[in-house]
């Protein structure tokens, strides 16, 4: 047992379904707060106004400090080879996004560098990155692959993913995104690479268990709305649920393909129209907002506060991945929630842990503190969550707790 004790400030969501409207912004706030822990790393219960339970066990004081759940980044790429730092002054003298993928390079380059890279060497490297990414307090993460393009290349990439669940300190969630761009394998020919993902591909993703999702990058130059709901339906079938990369760049109809075909979640939503906004609002899909690649590809922030008003749950992640968003610091997205997405800073919150939760299927275990979660916490080097949106820039994490471990940081 675990009592970690003297919290100036227990912030959590409440639930284990998504929370959307009025109900993004509801925290639950325990002051002079307690958290039991069970020998299972499970929390046993949540105690307020200096009431204290009668056990006797370790105990781990907070100093008055704010505690929240254990933050949940439930958008990453953080399998790959190489990086793109060589794309940035490309993008300085005028290309865009979809001018380097064309012409060859952007997810296309980091293909050469991950068919490249073995198993091990990927493992390794993505292991350093889940390390970096728990220091900011991010105890879940979900990881797509979609830098193989090839069956060979997106197994590999999925069993490093399966491999670091076991053997990171985060639990980790495998998102199959084989359709991430057209591999020059069959230049000009999307619709063949689909037949080919569904034909040889999916059903040893399904069989094998390597992936929990199956995602699509629908977008201009990219995969079209019918080619993406091909696939997603396929996917469905073998019993993976879908996400979408939409409008991140056009307004392709992502966002209505998510709303008709219940996706559970929609990524990006940069170039949403009011007809994307009603149709994941009528399917309660998640919006996954990923407000660094807005501030990385110099493009417009999604709108939030049209989709909490018509009643979307939203989440907010990071997409860490070399070409549009080099960052795996989630506080970073979070500020530019509060900041530029206009979100208050409860909102904020649940973006970042109970409906991040649920955008990857695991809301039942994480995402708020509450007897029977995870004991999944973050003690921050702050008193309100106010202050720790405020504070742009600076990592304000003193301690993560990981189904009831201790892990001190600064
Ligand atoms: O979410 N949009 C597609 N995928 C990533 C970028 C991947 C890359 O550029 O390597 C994204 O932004
Ligand atoms: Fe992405």
């Amino acid at each position: 047992m675990l009592l970690i004790k003297n919290i100036g400030l227990l912030a959590t969501p409440l639930g284990s379904t998504v929370r959307c409207g009025a109900a993004q912004g509801e925290i639950k706030e325990y002051r002079s707060a307690a958290v039991l822990v069970d020998d299972e790393g499970m929390i046993a219960g949540v105690y307020e106004n200096g009431e204290l339970p009668e056990v006797e066990c370790e105990t781990l004081d907070a100093g008055g400090r704010l505690v929240t759940p254990g933050l949940v980044d439930a958008h990453t790429h953080l399998v790959f080879g190489g990086w793109r730092a060589h794309e940035v002054p490309l993008k300085i003298a005028g290309a865009s996004y979809l001018d380097i993928l064309n012409a060859g390079g952007g997810i296309l380059n980091t293909l050469v560098n991950t068919r490249k890279a073995t198993e091990d060497e990927l493992f390794e490297r993505s292991l350093g990155f889940l390390d970096e990414e728990f220091g900011f307090g991010v105890t879940t993460v979900e990881v797509k692959s979609g830098y193989g393009l090839n069956k060979e290349t997106e197994l590999k990439q999925l069993r490093v993913i399966r491999r670091l669940n076991e053997e990171a300190k985060q639990d980790v969630v495998s998102t199959f995104l084989g359709a991430h761009a057209v591999p020059a394998e069959f230049k000009g020919d999307p619709d063949g690479y689909i037949d080919y993902l569904i034909r040889e591909v999916l059903p040893v993703v399904a069989e094998e268990k390597l992936a929990d999702f199956c995602d699509v990058f629908t977008e201009s130059s990219v995969f079209n709305v019918e080619q993406s709901k091909k696939l997603l339906l396929a996917a469905q079938k073998l019993g993976l649920p879908s996400k979408i990369h939409a409008d991140e760049i056009d307004p392709l109809g992502g966002s209505e393909l998510a709303g008709e075909i219940g996706a559970v979640s929609a990524e990006h939503l940069i170039a949403t129209k009011d007809s994307g906004i009603a149709a994941m609002a009528k399917s309660k899909t998640v919006a996954c907002l990923l407000p660094q690649t807005s501030l990385y590809l110099g493009k417009p922030f999604a709108r939030a506060r049209d989709m909490i008003s018509a009643g979307v749950p939203v989440a907010i992640a990071t997409d860490f991945n070399p070409g549009s968003c080099p960052s795996l610091n989630l506080q970073l997205s979070m500020n530019l929630g509060y900041l530029r997405y206009r979100m208050y800073p409860g909102e904020v919150l649940t973006a970042v842990t109970l409906n991040a939760a649920c955008a990857i299927g695991m809301g039942e275990k994480v995402g708020s503190a509450e007897k029977g979660k995870q004991a999944d916490l973050v003690i921050w080097n702050a008193d309100e969550l106010p202050m720790l949106l405020y504070r742009m820039g600076s990592n304000q994490v003193k301690t993560v707790i990981k189904k009831g471990k201790i892990y001190e940081t600064h």
